[in-house]
């Protein structure tokens, strides 16, 4: 198929190019390299350097004879979220209203959508499966779960078919090592214990110790992000195939919590990584779990690289050379 991925320069947005390649497709990105970088580039991928927020330059581009277009250019900083509403109403919001309109003109008739888990919110159940009531807790998750009601909206007036993929917390690295581009002020865990691993911050902080977990940090649900990718190009293959949309947790249905991964990322850097108990950060659920049940019935797709070791050894490989 021919593809557009927007926001394929990104930290998932690439690995996501790279896999739609490894499997014979044709890719056009379309990236404002906001964060995006260039250096996350494929030379078998056409690139073009536009905004979502451009409505000319954007349907011009998909008017480039696409079966199918990918969208991950968003904002994704919860925190951020909370404090900047209107940058996240105006790229998240508005952007995606842009790119559903420009596939609606250029009769672009399947869309693979990067959702999250956020759309949850505090988990009244574990492991959260998609019947899980969306409560979202932070505006970046609310703007995740709008474009999904958009996207149902757009599928019965217009006919446009969707995957909205739910993401787990995405992590590690292109195990060929194919990607190393690293990402710009990473709030999310993992990429702050590798800051700190190789000095590139004095040390990690630990949102709380006091959660009802066995160590009592917090657990989450990482997802490597070859396996997120592989997602992606099932859940096109799908939609393209039955003519059905769908909603899907991308998990690995394992919980790790700060302190094991903090321990993974001593051993296998062997590094001290120093690390200091702070607060509980607002709206932190204790434990969130992914059911992945229905991708793997539906989708056919399991995870092959989620274990510890792997997501830790993946990001080390990129950053111990800084
Ligand atoms: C993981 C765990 C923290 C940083 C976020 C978004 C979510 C989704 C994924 C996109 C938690 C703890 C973290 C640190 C820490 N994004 N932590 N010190 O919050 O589960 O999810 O990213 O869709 O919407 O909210 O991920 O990586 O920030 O945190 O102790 O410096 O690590 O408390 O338990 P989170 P995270």
């Amino acid at each position: 198929m021919t593809i557009l991925i927007i926001g394929g320069a990104g930290y998932i947005g690439s690995h996501v190019a790279r896999e739609f390649l490894d499997q014979g497709h044709h890719v056009t990105v379309y990236d404002n390299l906001s964060s995006g970088l260039r250096e996350n580039l494929f030379p078998e991928a056409h690139f073009i350097h536009g905004d979502i927020q451009d409505y000319p330059s954007l349907l011009r581009v998909a008017q480039g004879g696409f079966d199918a277009l990918v969208h991950l250019a968003a904002y994704k900083a919860a925190g951020e979220s909370m404090v900047k509403p209107e940058k996240y109403s105006l790229n998240n919001i508005n952007g995606t209203v842009h790119i559903l309109n420009a596939a609606v003109e250029a009769k672009i008739p399947f869309m693979v959508f990067s959702s999250s888990a956020a759309v949850y919110g505090e988990p009244a159940y574990l492991p959260v499966d998609e019947k899980h009531p969306t409560n979202p807790e932070n505006y970046y998750g609310f703007t995740k779960l709008e474009i999904e009601r958009f996207l149902g909206w757009y599928e019965q007036l217009k006919g446009i078919r969707f995957a909205s993929l739910r993401y787990f917390n995405a992590a590690g690295y292109d195990v060929h090592g194919r990607i190393t581009g690293l990402e710009q002020n990473p709030a999310n865990l993992i990429p702050v214990i590798m800051e700190a691993a190789c000095g590139m911050r004095a040390e990690v902080q630990v949102f709380g110790n006091d959660y009802a977990t066995p160590d009592g940090t917090g657990v989450r649900d990482y997802i490597h992000v070859n396996d997120l990718a592989a997602g992606h190009v099932a859940a096109l293959d799908h939609i393209s195939r039955y003519k059905q949309s769908l909603i899907v947790n991308l998990g690995s249905e394992t919980g790790l919590s700060v302190q094991e991964i903090l321990e993974a990322a001593r051993r296998i850097s062997g590094k001290p990584i120093p690390a200091r108990i702070v607060g509980r950060r607002p709206g932190d659920p204790g434990k969130l779990t992914a059911s992945a049940q229905y991708a793997r019935e539906t989708l056919g797709w399991t995870p092959r690289y989620s274990d510890i070791d792997t997501l830790i050894k993946t990001s080390w490989e990129v950053y111990r050379k800084y």
